[in-house]
């Protein structure tokens, strides 16, 4: 890309301007296990990647690492060029430019959908009610429950509270959105719908990590697939060189379980 400046980082490794999350030498452990071992992962401004692996490779830990809903042993994340805080208000802060949908849709029960989408406007962003209001409003419609905005959570669907759960991740004006199986809870009938949400997301720019069974969304959306086994990235390629070419023999196996069921 032409008017990328580049700079050496930290470290002497070279940097792009157009890195937007950054993850170099990652380590994590659960007591004894090994769960991000040495994970190098740089994510480009509007990239889209999508992480796959068998259960248990660390895919969900590595999202929890980039918002830091988990703490990491050694190495380094950076958001934008700044390393991750440890806590307090500029990790509160840091952590909403990462918006964060996970397989279980997290609204709060007892608050409506529009209140869901405004909450953290007014909390952390300090957005004006009126002004949290018409930009919930405005997303809710952008994501198709619009007028759903009035009802509580438990009123919807899966496929709707999902939609929410986005459109709420939205209203904090994210650089970067996380998905962790969104639509692995989902009734099959729901998930094009959320599918589509994101797909269209991916197409208006967003910088996008998904975690997903998905391959036809992969095929699609994906910039880049990252196939992670063992809490390592043993491949990544772009989509049609991985499902066409796939290198590892843990790739191999992983897809030719995932594809022929
Ligand atoms: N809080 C925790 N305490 C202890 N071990 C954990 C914790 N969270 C995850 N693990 C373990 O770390 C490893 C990686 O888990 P992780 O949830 O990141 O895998 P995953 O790739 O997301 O798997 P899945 O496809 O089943 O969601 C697993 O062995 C898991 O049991
Ligand atoms: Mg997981």
């Amino acid at each position: 890309m032409s008017g990328v400046s580049v700079s050496k980082g930290p470290e002497g490794a070279t940097r792009s301007a157009d890195d937007l999350v950054v993850l170099s030498e990652v380590n994590k452990h659960f007591g004894a296990l090994h769960v991000l071992q040495d994970v190098d992962l740089t994510i480009t401004r509007g990239e889209v990647v999508v992480v796959i692996g068998p259960s248990g490779s660390g895919k969900s830990t590595l999202c929890r690492t980039i918002n830091r809903l988990e703490s990491i042993d050694s190495g380094t994340i950076t958001i934008d060029g700044k390393p991750l805080p440890a806590e307090g208000k500029e990790l509160a802060r840091l952590r909403s430019d990462v918006g964060m949908v996970f397989q279980s849709f997290n609204l709060f029960a007892h608050k409506t959908v529009l209140e869901n989408v405004m909450l953290g406007q007014i909390k952390v962003r300090k957005t004006e009610k009126k002004a949290a209001e018409a930009k919930a409003r405005a997303l809710l419609d952008r994501v198709g429950v619009g007028t759903q905005a009035d009802k509580y959570p438990a009123q919807l669907s899966g496929g709707q509270q999902q939609r929410v759960a986005i459109a709420r991740a939205l209203a904090m004006d994210p650089k970067v959105m996380l998905f962790d199986e969104p639509t692995s809870a989902l009734d099959p009938e729901m998930i094009n719908e959320v599918l589509e949400v994101m797909q269209q997301l991916a197409r208006d720019g967003m910088t996008m990590v998904v975690v997903t069974h998905e391959m036809g969304f992969a095929r699609s959306a994906a910039n880049r697939v990252v196939f992670m086994a063992d809490g390592r990235i043993v491949e990544q390629a772009s989509p049609e060189e991985f499902f066409s070419n796939p290198r590892s023999d843990r790739a191999k196996d992983f897809l030719s379980k995932i594809l022929h069921h």
